[in-house]
C-alpha cells in the first residue's frame, strides 16, 4: 500500500502534522490511544501554549534553529485554532494558557481535524524494517494485530517524541532512525525533572513549599520550590533541572521577594529576644527555619547577632548552594533534552538535509522548551513547518 506521507507517532506533533499536511496520510503509533501526553498534561487541563514564546525559552545546541518555525506558527495561531473549535481557555500565570475544561478536548480537536483531512490512524501498531527505496521515498513493515504489511510513502515524518516516561510508551525510535540514516544525535538527558539528594536529606521537610529563585548553569527561575521525600521539586527546580548537569551545584534563593538582612535587622530592633531560629519564620515556613537552624548551626537570640552575622545569614538564605545527587530520570521527566542534531535538519521544513523526504518534528529534535506550554508550542510549530513544506 502506498501513501504520500507516513507519520510515525500520534502525539502532539504527529497529529498536528497529519491534520495539516494534505495528501494520503497514515499515522502509526504503538499506543492504544493518540495524544496520551496531551491527555495527562497540565494536570489534565493541558498548558497548550505560552503567549510569551520566543527562542530564548528553548534549549538547543543551536539557539537560532527554532526561530523560523516559531515565527511562522505563533501561540496566537494555535489559540485561534482552539477558539474556532469552541474550546474555552484561560491564562493561569506567566502567559501559560490552559483549557478551562479538559486536555482531551485538544486531543479530540486534533483527531477530528485529522479525520477531516482524510488521514488514517493505525494505533497499537509498530513500524519495522524502515528503509529508503531506490526510486526515492521510504518503505517499512507495519506490524498490526499480529499481521505484517509492507507500506511505502514519498515522505516519512518521525514524530515519536523523546525518552521521557517509558511507562507511557516513550522509546528512542526517532534517534535510532536518525542514526540509521547517518544523522547526528546530540547527547540526550532528562529535563524538567525533580532533583534527588542522598540519604533523603530533605525527607523531614517533605511537602514544604515556598516561593524561591533557583539557578543552575542558566537563567534563574523565580517560581515555587517543593521539598519531597527524595529531594527537590516544584516549577523552580524543574526549570533549573534542564540546565543542571551531574556533579554541579544549584543556587537557591529562599527569599526572592525580600532582602533578609533588612527584615532581620528590623526584627532585631523590635524583638531582640526572639531566637534566631524563630526570626527566620518571617521569611520561611517554620519547618524550614528549624531545618536550616540545625543544618547551619544557628544559635542564640536575634539581639546577640551583629550586623555582620546577619549579613552572612542573609547571604546564605539568598545563595544556598546545593549539590543534587541526581535526578528522578526519564521515569518522571517531562521532556528529553538533546536529540536529532539541528545541523542535520532544514529549519524551514524539518527535513533531513542529506536525506530528502525524511522529516523529524517535535520533542525528538534537539529543541527543548521551558516549563509553561513552550514544549507544545514547539510541537505545533515544528509540525506546521513540516506540513507546509510537504
Ligand atoms: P509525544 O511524546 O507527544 O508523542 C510521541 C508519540 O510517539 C506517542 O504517541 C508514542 O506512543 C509514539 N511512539 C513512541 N515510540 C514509538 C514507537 N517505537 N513506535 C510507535 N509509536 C511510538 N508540555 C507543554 O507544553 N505543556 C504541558 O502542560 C505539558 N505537560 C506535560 C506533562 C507530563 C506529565 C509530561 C510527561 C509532559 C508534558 N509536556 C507538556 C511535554 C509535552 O507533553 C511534550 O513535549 C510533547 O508531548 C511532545 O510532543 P511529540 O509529539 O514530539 O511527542
Amino acid at each position: 500500500m502506498t501513501f504520500d506521507t507516513i507519520i510515525l507517532g500520534a502525539g502532539a506533533a504527529g497529529l498536528m502534522c497529519a491534520a495539516h499536511c494534505g495528501g494520503r496520510v497514515l499515522v502509526i503509533d504503538h499506543a492504544k490511544h493518540p495524544g496520551e501526553k496531551i491527555r495527562i498534561s497540565g494536570g489534565g487541563r493541558c498548558n497548550f501554549t505560552n503567549t510569551g514564546t520566543g527562542p530564548a525559552n528553548f534549549l538547543s545546541a543551536n539557539p537560532h534553529f527554532a526561530k523560523s518555525a516559531l515565527a511562522r506558527y505563533t501561540p496566537w495561531d494555535f489559540v485561534s485554532l482552539v477558539s474556532e473549535h469552541g474550546i474555552a481557555w484561560h491564562e493561569k500565570t506567566l502567559g501559560q494558557l490552559f483549557c478551562d475544561d479538559k486536555a482531551t478536548q485538544i486531543v479530540e480537536m486534533l483527531t477530528g481535524l485529522l479525520r477531516k483531512a482524510g488521514a488514517e490512524l493505525a494505533l497499537e501498531s509498530t513500524a519495522e524494517d524502515i528503509r529508503a527505496t531506490p526510486g526515492g521515498g521510504y518503505a517499512l513493515t507495519l506490524l498490526r494485530a499480529g499481521r505484517r504489511q509492507t507500506l511505502a510513502a514519498r515522505r516519512l515524518v518521525v514524530a515519536t517524541g523523546g525518552k521521557s516516561i517509558p511507562k507511557m510508551g516513550a522509546t528512542g525510535l526517532a534517534y535510532d532512525i536518525a542514526r540509521q540514516f547517518g544523522l547526528n544525535v546530540t547527547e540526550t538527558r532528562p529535563g524538567l525533572v525533580p532533583l534527588t539528594f542522598p540519604e533523603g536529606r530533605f525527607a523531614a521537610l517533605s511537602g514544604t513549599a515556598l516561593p524561591a529563585r533557583v539557578q543552575a548553569e542558566g537563567p534563574a527561575f523565580p517560581e515555587a520550590l517543593l521539598f519531597t521525600h527524595r529531594g527537590l521539586s516544584g516549577p523552580a527546580i524543574l526549570q533549573a533541572s534542564s540546565y543542571w548537569r551531574e556533579g554541579e551545584s544549584i543556587t537557591v534563593n529562599l527569599s526572592p521577594a525580600a532582602d533578609p538582612f533588612t527584615r532581620l535587622r528590623a526584627q532585631r530592633q523590635e524583638a531582640g529576644r526572639k531566637s534566631l531560629t524563630r526570626s527566620l519564620d518571617a521569611l520561611l515556613p517554620s519547618r524550614l527555619s528549624d531545618f536550616l537552624s540545625q543544618d547551619w548551626g544557628l544559635k542564640g537570640n536575634l539581639g546577640d547577632q551583629s550586623d555582620r552575622a546577619l549579613q552572612d545569614l542573609s547571604q546564605r538564605l539568598t545563595g544556598w548552594q546545593l549539590t543534587p545527587g541526581g535526578s528522578e530520570g526519564y521515569r518522571t521527566a517531562e521532556v528529553t533534552l538533546g536529540g536529532i542534531d539541528t545541523d542535520a535538519l532544514n529549519s524551514q521544513s524539518m527535513e533531513a538535509k542529506t536525506q530528502p523526504g525524511l522529516h523529524f518534528i517535535g520533542e525528538c529534535v534537539d529543541v527543548t522548551g521551558w516549563l509553561g506550554g513552550y514544549n507544545f508550542q514547539w510541537a505545533w510549530a515544528s509540525a506546521m513547518a513540516c506540513a507546509r513544506a510537504i
